[in-house]
């Protein structure tokens, strides 16, 4: 399957069909209601028509050979309130449903948080794959992590590539190299290490040469960016270009959203995005000739959480595949070397309430982190002393 013409729902910034471009499959048309990622998608896809809000899209363009669809996760990340794919938000999933099944069109993508897959137990996916089979989709997902595709950003999403006409399990899980032994676990020794400053009390983010996902929204109600403990002691946040890095694009992607919202907005577009190479390696996958699965594949508890890796079809039923979230290991840069831009120390408000959220609570984290932090925020005092 080549040059698929592409039309893209709850486009954002456009992370996937810039990713799925790279093996020539073309956005052609454009749904995505927000005015800050509509002005990023004009300018970066010069004359691709752009549709508002779905709810109000009469039909998918004529000619739709791929549907894309990252419909928003509030309703079903974890860190949204767990009402559930019936919510109101996660329904717009119905609205790509009302799409499909008023079309033919032969192929979707659908992207979204992991925590969509334990939701409600199994109710999320039980819905969306029963809505697939009943259209005449056979199915498949895998969780990807950014790592995998050499970004160092700890970011998990999982992708469903559904057809009418091919296999998706014979396309989807052909690579599969392993998380990296030491993965999440190996030594801080002369790391950068990414954390949330906003977090404290229950979690930390903790990423080692990594940042952690790079987030939509915070606790604190504002997009806001992570931070990171530099082997120098450093604490600071990278800065937005580096971030649009982090995601895969270029610096300065988001930049024409300031037409019509406030710099700061652009932390929201970045960390509502998908992780351009991620994209990318699906879309080599779907161009990929097909090769059936090595390995048996196995039934699972649909009533329970759903593997990170599956696929089906009304015809042969649903089961899981022991595929990694790691496909490949492409050796990137570590963090600090990766950084293009001077990131930002964290204000001395923002480390004082960190480091104040952390005596609260009863994480884990290493001494010298704590050390550094109070060297941090003791550096703002040396900083007034006159001299
Ligand atoms: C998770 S983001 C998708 C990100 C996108 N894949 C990217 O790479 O940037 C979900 C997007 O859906 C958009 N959205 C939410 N409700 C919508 C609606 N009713 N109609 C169109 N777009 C909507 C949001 O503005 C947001 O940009």
């Amino acid at each position: 399957m080549t040059n698929l013409r592409t039309s893209a729902l709850f486009a954002g910034i456009g992370g996937v069909e810039l990713g799925l471009a790279s093996s020539g499959h073309k956005a052609e048309f454009f749904c995505e209601f927000e005015p800050g990622a509509q002005a990023v998608l004009r300018e970066r896809f010069p004359g691709v028509p752009l549709h508002g809000d779905v709810r109000t899209l009469q039909a998918l363009p004529k000619g739709t050979e791929l549907v894309t669809a990252g419909f928003p996760c509030q309703d079903l990340s974890q860190a949204g309130e767990t009402r559930g794919i019936s919510g109101e938000r996660s329904g717009l999933v119905g609205e790509v449903f009302r799409l499909l099944r008023q079309s033919d069109v032969p192929h979707l993508l659908l992207e979204n948080v992991p925590f969509m897959l334990q939701l409600d137990q199994g109710k999320a996916m039980r819905i969306i794959a029963t809505a697939l089979e009943s259209m005449g989709y056979r199915w498949a997902y895998r969780v990807l992590d950014s790592r995998a595709f050499g970004l160092p950003q700890r970011r998990q999403r999982v992708f469903l590539f559904a057809s009418k006409v091919c296999d998706p399990s014979q396309l989807l899980f052909q690579e599969d190299e392993g998380a990296p032994e030491d993965g999440d676990h190996k030594s801080e020794g002369g790391k950068a290490c990414g954390f949330y400053w906003t977090e404290g009390v229950r979690g930390l983010g903790w990423a080692i040469d990594a940042v952690p996902t790079l987030k939509g929204g915070s606790t604190i109600g504002i997009p806001s960016p992570p931070a990171i403990w530099f082997p120098d002691g450093r604490i600071a946040k990278p800065d937005l270009r580096d971030a649009e890095r982090l995601q895969g694009f270029r610096a300065g992607w988001t930049r024409p959203a300031e037409s019509v919202a406030r710099a700061t907005h652009r932390w929201k577009l970045v960390g509502n995005a998908v992780s351009v190479p991620a994209a990318r390696w699906v879309g080599k996958c779907i161009t990929r000739k097909p090769r059936s699965l090595r390995g048996l594949p196995l039934p699972f508890d649909q009533y329970r959480s759903w593997p990170s890796s599956a696929f089906g079809s009304a015809e042969e039923g649903r089961f899981e595949v022991l595929a990694s979230k790691w496909p490949k290991r492409v050796q990137g840069p570590s963090l600090e070397e990766f950084l293009n831009y001077p990131p930002e120390p964290l204000s001395l408000r923002a480390v004082t309430g960190f480091i104040e959220r952390l005596s609260r609570g009863n994480l884990r984290y290493p001494e010298e982190f704590l050390r550094a932090l109070k060297n941090h925020q003791e550096s703002f005092a040396k900083e007034v002393v006159p001299a």
